[in-house]
């Protein structure tokens, strides 16, 4: 029987881009859900931006934009990596949408309905310069416990320590680096101790992987459940409780809800009826989540579905974190890499096949090893998979592929076999497993090839019957294993099936002969990876500062208040004509050179493009060599008004951040940007 499958990811925050720790757990969903449509299920994966909290709203005001302004730009950015990445959502929404606010009013309506929500004034460290309450990791301080400084408000990293913020010694805020002081407020929170013998239940009742039951049972339900502390006090950015104004839900409160609001806004746009989906007990849904947020999908969430009387999650798939070459990712190093910038240098199939063949249903963490990785594609892929066709696509092309499927020794029914063990371990999370029994198919039809060696017969025109049977062999096992690596590698699947101009879109087609067909000009499928380009990855990655900076929500929490405090926000506004009266324009420093005269400054040349120069005296020599200089793109400020110095006319202004003296830093601009652009 057809299966109705609903399958979310996380919603990735919409304050940081996407790694390729996060594409671990995307891409172990999109295989999931391309295998569930392969076998013929109807199946829906959705996701969406998570974009509600307090990171959102300091970084729009920070960067001078609305929230809804820093939403949209990282919603693109987000949908062109999962594209980049072939993850192919059914839909992908944001959690700042009307359906979600009208799925959370549903909900919360429950909640106080059932009686569960209870009042209770809270002290917490309260920001009076930037107006607002710290979360625990706007926090830092000295750890009460053990002594050690720059430790968060939650939680010490070096002695473990578990405190509330306000025990913190000496603690800072982490946006202004002022003091703060303590404030109550009044928080709604949720007794989910109500639910906690239906949680019980539902825990041991077959939708969690066996450690995190033991996890949960050890952890929480051995004893009381604690309320679950559900709003934020204004200023918050995120829908406000109707009937507690000035009260916000807490970002994980809308974060869940986002994927029925995913749902509904996809039954919207094809018509479909969202209550046979969300209250049909037939639908399964399914979660997939990395392990560090297990406990609100698997407490507070499935509490807050049956008391809105929803569907409960069928399964919740948990997968534990990436390393890097054994290593937690480190900007350093290079290895915390940015999905875009994996994508610029290396096919995103790759990777597909890398993760899966490191995937199981375990919560272990994975590690991305390069070699490994370079092994894998080269091996596996390359010299397994891609290999069978390029050996016999060629002559195949000549002749088509024969009528009757000729004897193979029993290979293709060996092979057909292998796909009910080969579909239980995708449907089981399996992956590497999967991986491992399709090489094997690959290993065994390519020693068919291998032993009839075609390319000895082809230009013997007494054996062209046996040289078609050879390749009609050859591409039908190259065709089953593209079928069985449908769900890792779409692209392969794609390409194959021009070549062999059969469209494959079910799983069954493994069981089924190709025959009398033709087949078209080669073409090349995969190509062998370089170590090369792993290292143009690694260096990259260093270098990408700027969106680094801005990829993971802890960031902001280690950016001290020291400039800001030093040089507090201008609250003056401007208008955009008074913006516009600056003339910024990108330009290439193509001459520097030191002022002997004077202790501070540099004679910059600056190129606009198309021979227009201005020349500089700037105040960076404590900070930059002039040799290192040259060739570099910075920003200058174009129609300033021409200064006569002491040793020339200095003609514009090199843009620059910091204090002075060797606290200087010039601004670059993006990879593309062209010297002469203006800046808007
Ligand atoms: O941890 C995170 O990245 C969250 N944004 C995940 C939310 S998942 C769901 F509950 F919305
Ligand atoms: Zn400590």
């Amino acid at each position: 029987m057809t299966r109705k499958i609903l399958v979310t990811s996380a919603l990735p925050y919409a304050n940081g881009h996407i790694h390729i720790g996060h594409i671990v757990e995307y891409v172990q969903t999109d295989i999931w859900v391309r295998f569930q449509k392969l076998i013929g299920n109807e199946c829906l994966f959705v996701c969406a931006d998570d974009t509600h909290g307090t990171t959102i709203m300091l970084r729009a005001k920070a960067e001078g934009k609305t929230e809804n302004e820093v939403i949209a730009a990282m919603d693109e950015a987000h949908r062109r990596d999962f594209a980049g990445f072939r993850v192919n959502f059914d839909h992908y929404g944001s959690t700042n949408c009307n359906e979600n606010k009208l799925l959370c009013n549903e909900i919360w309506a429950a909640i106080r309905k059932a009686g569960l929500v209870e009042e209770k004034e809270i002290e917490q460290l309260y920001d009076e310069q930037a107006g607002t309450f710290l979360a625990d990791r706007f926090v830092k301080g000295t750890c009460p416990k053990c002594g050690k400084a720059e430790q968060y408000g939650d939680n010490c990293e070096v002695c473990g320590a578990h405190y509330e913020p306000a025990e913190l010694i000496n603690p800072v805020s982490t946006i202004t680096g002022s003091v703060p002081v303590v404030k109550t407020a009044k928080h709604l929170f949720v007794n989910i101790e109500a639910e906690h013998q239906f949680l019980d239940t539902w825990v041991h009742g077959g939708a969690l992987q066996p450690e995190i039951e033991n996890y949960l049972t050890g952890q929480f339900l051995g004893e009381p459940l604690h309320s679950w502390d559900v709003s934020r006090p204004a200023p918050y950015f995120g829908f406000e409780i109707p009937d507690a104004p000035g009260n916000y839900w807490y970002v994980w409160f809308d974060a869940p809800t986002g994927y029925l609001a995913a749902l509904w806004e996809y039954c919207k746009k094809t018509g479909k009826d969202f209550d046979s989906w969300r209250r049909n007990p037939q639908v399964e849904m399914h979660h997939f989540i990395g392990k560090d947020i297990t406990y609100f999908h698997t407490l507070f969430w499935p509490a807050m579905l049956k008391i809105a009387g929803f569907n409960l999650p069928k399964k919740v798939h948990i997968h534990g974190f990436l390393t890097v070459n054994g290593e937690k990712m480190s900007k350093r190093r290079g290895t915390f890499i940015l999905a875009s910038t994996y994508l610029k240098h290396l096919n995103p199939e790759y990777l597909r096949y890398y993760y899966a063949s490191k995937l199981s249903s375990r919560v272990d963490d994975i590690d991305l090893n390069f070699a490994e990785l370079e092994a894998k594609v080269n091996a596996d892929l390359v010299g397994n998979v891609v290999n069978l066709a390029s050996r016999t696509a060629k002559f195949a092309a000549k002749t088509g592929l024969a009528k009757t499927y000729p004897d193979d020794g029993g290979l293709f029914a060996q092979a057909a076999a292998a796909g009910d063990e080969i579909a239980e371990a995708y449907e089981n999370g399996e992956y590497s497993k999967a991986v491992r029994l399709i090489m094997e198919c690959g290993k065994r039809a390519n020693k068919f090839v291998e032993d009839a060696a075609p390319w000895t017969l082809k230009d013997n025109p007494a054996k062209q019957d046996e040289l078609r049977n050879i390749c009609t062999v050859g591409l039908n096992l190259f065709c089953q294993i593209v079928v069985y690596l449908a769900p890792i590698l779409p692209d392969l699947k794609t390409q194959s099936e021009e070549l062999l101009n059969v469209k494959i879109d079910r799983w069954q087609q493994s069981k089924e002969h190709l025959s009398g067909t033709s087949v078209n000009q080669y073409k090349h499928l995969l190509t062998r990876v370089g170590a090369d380009k792993m290292m143009q990855i690694i260096e990259e990655s260093k270098e990408d500062k700027k969106e680094n900076a801005v990829s993971v929500p802890a960031d902001s929490a280690n950016d001290s208040g020291e400039a800001l405090t030093a040089e507090p926000l201008v609250g003056e506004k401007i208008s955009i004509d008074d913006f516009t009266k600056i003339d910024l324009r990108i330009a290439r420093i193509v001459e520097a050179s030191e002022v002997k005269e004077a202790k501070k400054l540099l004679q910059l040349k600056l190129s606009l493009g198309g021979g227009e120069y201005r020349n500089v005296f700037a105040g960076i020599k404590a900070a930059y060599e002039p040799d290192k200089l040259i060739g570099r793109l910075v920003v200058c400020v174009a129609n300033l008004q021409p200064r006569q110095m002491k040793f020339g006319t200095s003609e514009a202004m090199v843009v620059a951040a910091g204090s002075g003296g060797a606290d200087v830093f010039l601004l670059a601009p993006d990879e593309g940007a062209k010297p002469g652009m203006r800046l808007h």
